[in-house]
C-alpha cells in the first residue's frame, strides 16, 4: 500500500553524530545562551560573536569529525524503499541528513552551509568562515551576509509545503526533538488532525509527548533503524 510518511527530526537526531542539543542540563548552547548568539537583536548588537560562533559550528560540519549515524542512514533507506511518498523536515542546521543519502530534505530552521545576503536576498553556499567583511557573491556588497539560519522571533522556513504534506499524510514521526519551539512542536497535533498515526521516537519523553499515539523511548541510531525495518516489512 502506497503510503505518506512525514517525519520531523532535532537536535537528538545528530546527537549520535557528536553535535551538541541545545537544552543540554545546563541551560547553554556550546557555553552560550541562545538569545546572545541566535537572535537578530544579538546578531545586529555584536555580528563578530554571532559570525565566530556559526563559523565554529560550520567548521565542525567540514573538517571531516561529524558523520551520519545509524539513524540518519535508515531514515535515508526509508525514502528510497518506501512504496509512496515521504517529506523529512528537520529542524537541524547540519547536512548530515543529505550526507546519509535523504533527497527530500526541508530545513525549517535553514542550513549552516549557507549565508544569505541581507542587501539582495540571495542564498548562496558557503563552506568556510563568513566575517564581517565577506562579500555577497551574487551582488557584490560587502559586510551584509548573515547565516541562513532561522533565529528565534523569525519565521521558520518552508510553511506551506509542511502544512500540506502534513494534511495529506497517514504516519507522522518525530525524532530527537524536545517540543520547545514552535510551530515544529504543533505538527503532531496537525497530523492527528489528518488522521495520521503518530509516532515519537526519542531519548525521553518530549515536552508534547501525550500528543503521540506510539512513543518508542531510546537513543535515535537504536529506535530508529527498529522502526524503520517495521514501516519498511509491513
Ligand atoms: N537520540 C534521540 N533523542 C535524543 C538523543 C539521542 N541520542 N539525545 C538527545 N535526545 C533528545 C533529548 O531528549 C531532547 O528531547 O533530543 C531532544 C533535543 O532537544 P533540543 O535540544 O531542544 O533540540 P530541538 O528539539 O531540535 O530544538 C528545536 O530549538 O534552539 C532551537 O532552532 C533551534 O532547531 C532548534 C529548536
Amino acid at each position: 500500500m502506497a503510503r505518506s510518511i512525514v517525519i520531523l527530526t532535532g537536535a537528538g537526531m545528530s546527537a549520535e553524530s557528536g553535535i551538541a542539543t541545545f537544552r543540554d542540563s545546563d541551560g547553554l548552547w556550546e557555553n552560550h545562551r541562545p538569545e546572545d548568539v541566535a537572535t537578530p537583536e544579538a546578531f545586529a548588537a555584536d555580528p563578530d560573536l554571532v559570525h565566530r560562533f556559526y563559523n565554529a559550528r560550520r567548521r565542525q560540519l567540514t573538517d571531516g569529525v561529524v558523520a551520519p549515524n545509524a539513524a540518519h542512514v535508515a531514515l535515508a533507506r526509508l525514502e528510497h524503499e518506501l512504496d509512496g511518498d515521504l517529506l523529512l523536515v528537520t529542524q537541524n542546521i547540519d547536512d548530515l541528513h543529505e550526507r546519509a543519502g535523504s533527497a527530500n530534505v526541508l530545513h525549517m530552521h535553514g542550513e549552516l552551509l549557507r549565508s544569505r545576503c541581507r542587501a539582495c536576498d540571495s542564498v548562496s553556499e558557503f563552506r568556510g568562515d563568513v566575517d564581517a567583511s565577506t562579500r555577497c557573491p551574487v551582488c557584490g556588497t560587502e559586510g551584509e551576509m548573515r547565516p541562513h539560519v532561522v533565529w528565534f522571533g523569525e519565521i521558520p522556513l518552508g510553511m506551506d509545503q509542511i502544512f500540506t504534506a502534513l494534511e495529506r499524510c497517514d504516519v507522522f514521526a518525530a525524532v530527537g526533538t524536545s517540543g520547545n519551539v514552535y510551530p515544529a512542536a504543533g505538527f503532531v497535533q496537525m497530523a492527528r488532525a489528518a488522521g495520521a498515526h503518530t509516532v515519537e521516537l526519542n531519548l525521553e519523553p518530549s515536552w508534547v509527548n501525550t500528543d503521540f499515539e506510539e512513543t518508542r523511548l531510546g537513543p535515535a541510531g537504536t529506535v530508529v533503524p527498529q522502526w524503520v525495518d517495521e514501516v519498511l516489512g509491513a
